[in-house]
């Protein structure tokens, strides 16, 4: 994807759609930190005050462009400074090529602004070659997520355990059918910018939680 995307946010407000960097690894941690209790449990069904260096390696070190997709929106202000509102990835499941997961994260103050749809749109457009189907959990309150992922595709929603929603989509128009064949990872996510974004978003799914996030 090229280093920089510009969207536009539900009132209008110019925001930029950029690749998450290795660089961008310490901010991201603190900038977690930041989000609010709830937020920080709906991205991962779990209590996650904060994120270790196992999740970091995960959730920044392993985004590799090809296979995991890790995309951060973000504004700039009148002084010039990149103030990321939200995080969004994909990633591959590895025991099925066609499915992945998704993760979106926007800090609070942003909420329904329109920010995760910008992404997702965004993300979807350099989702892994072959990935047809989006698999993945959320709590079964999370009405934002619901309908964020419903713009997607067509949703199915089931419910085995209380508390948490499985939701399989199947996205529209796949771009390339056919899975990548496993070879040399594509690094060119990492590579262009060097900024010192903020961030935000996290680590491993729980082990009840599907593979990915
Ligand atoms: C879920 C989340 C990512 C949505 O991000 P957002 O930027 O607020 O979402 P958007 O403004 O783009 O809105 C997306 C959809 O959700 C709806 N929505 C937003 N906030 C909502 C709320 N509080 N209740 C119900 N629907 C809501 C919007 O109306 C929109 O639906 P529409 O397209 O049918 O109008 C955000 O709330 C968040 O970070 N939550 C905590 C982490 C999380 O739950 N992540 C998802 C699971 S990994």
């Amino acid at each position: 994807m090229d280093d920089l995307t510009p969207v536009h946010l539900r009132d209008g407000t110019e925001a930029f759609v950029v690749p998450l960097l290795p660089a961008n690894r310490e901010a991201f941690r603190q900038e977690f930190e930041h989000l609010s209790a709830e937020t920080r449990f709906d991205r991962f069904l779990a209590v996650v005050p904060r994120l270790t260096d196992t999740m970091l390696d995960h959730l920044v070190d392993e985004v590799d462009g090809a296979d995991h997709v890790a995309l951060v929106l973000l504004v700039i202000t009148e002084d010039g400074t990149e103030l990321p509102l939200g995080l969004a990835r994909i990633i591959r499941y590895p025991d099925d090529p066609t499915a992945a997961d998704v993760a979106v994260t926007v800090v609070d103050d942003w909420h329904g602004r329109g920010v995760a749809t910008a992404l997702l749109e965004v993300l979807m457009q350099h989702r892994p070659k072959g990935v047809e189907r989006i698999v993945t959990v959320i709590n079964a309150s999370n009405h934002a997520s619901l309908a964020m992922l419903r713009r997607l595709g067509e949703v199915e929603v089931s419910q085995p355990e209380s508390g948490v929603q499985f939701v399989v989509i199947d996205l529209p128009g796949s771009a390339d059918s056919t899975p990548p064949e496993r070879g040399p990872v594509d690094t060119s996510i990492h590579t262009g910018r060097g900024t010192s974004l903020r961030r935000l978003d996290p680590p491993e799914p729980p082990a009840s939680r599907a593979p990915t996030t």
